[in-house]
């Protein structure tokens, strides 16, 4: 991709979301933060725009069908056509609980943002995106979803419960893997993302990557070339390549 494009990306008012916005906005690509707050949505839109990026804010709960109706709408009427959507908001809980007693509702929670809301928020930007010619997707996934790993008893991630949030990123590898090969004669390519284990208020202040770093897997998936893949899951790796992620 040469010609700069329109981007929304969902929880984008802080963390891997905003730095995902900023460094497609440092690209020359316009962007849309897609924020359920709007004090914090508009404040980061700002933030961008001080920089020299063409950033601006849509009000966005990816739980709220209406609230997503009026950012189509909204998208539409200022944009026309949408070129990528990465799909990075989320939510996380559980860490400490074993999944024998991980609370029920807890779990419905996560899958209400994590994987109800995403898929709400792809099926009604997808009319959006077939306007583009070239559109991408991009799932923001985790490791702790991968079910290879989760066997793995040398994984940093060994140790860790979050069942819920775990198979929430699991199911958006599942919808990954499906809607690329729907649209994968439209030339939209579909991708899952893990970024690492990233300082954020999710991933804590001691996870060991920096939000640049965590971005740069969805950056590169949503600036794919034509020979680029789709229906994968993958992690950056070192240099200007992308690593396969086991699914
Ligand atoms: N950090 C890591 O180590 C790590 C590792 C693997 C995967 N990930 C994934 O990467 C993505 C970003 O994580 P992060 O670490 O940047 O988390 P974060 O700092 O907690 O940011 C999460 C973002 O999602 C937004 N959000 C939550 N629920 C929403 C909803 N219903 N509608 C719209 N936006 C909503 C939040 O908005 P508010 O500010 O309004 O709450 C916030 O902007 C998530 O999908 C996460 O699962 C992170």
């Amino acid at each position: 991709m040469t010609t700069a494009k329109i981007a929304l990306i969902t929880g984008a008012n802080k963390g891997i979301g905003f730095e995902t916005a900023r460094q497609l906005g440092a690209m020359g690509h316009t962007v849309w933060l897609g924020c359920r707050d709007q004090e914090r949505g508009t404040q980061a839109a700002e933030d961008l725009r001080a920089g020299g990026i063409a950033a601006h804010f849509v009000q966005l709960d990816i739980t709220d069908a209406d609230s997503v109706r009026a950012a189509v709408a909204h998208v539409e009427a200022q944009s026309h056509h949408l070129d990528i959507l990465i799909n990075n908001a989320g939510i996380a809980s559980g860490m400490g609980s074993p999944p024998s007693t991980e609370d029920i509702d807890a779990i419905r929670s996560i899958f209400d943002v994590n994987f109800f809301g995403t898929v709400r928020v792809t099926q009604a930007f997808l009319p959006l995106l077939r306007k583009a010619e070239n559109a991408r997707i991009v799932f923001m996934s985790s490791g702790l979803g991968s079910i290879s790993l989760t066997g793995d008893m040398k994984a940093p991630t060994w140790g860790v419960h979050a069942m819920g949030y775990s198979a929430s990123k699991t199911a958006i590898n599942m919808y990954t893997a499906k809607l690329a090969k729907e649209l994968l004669t439209e030339g939209i390519k579909v991708n899952a993302a893990c970024p690492g284990s990233v300082a954020t208020d999710m991933g804590g202040k001691m996870a060991p990557k920096t939000v640049e770093q965590g971005a740069v897997i969805a950056v590169r998936l949503a600036t794919l070339g034509w020979m680029g893949p789709t229906g994968g899951f993958y992690h950056d790796a070192e240099g200007p390549s992308m690593a396969p992620y086991g699914w």
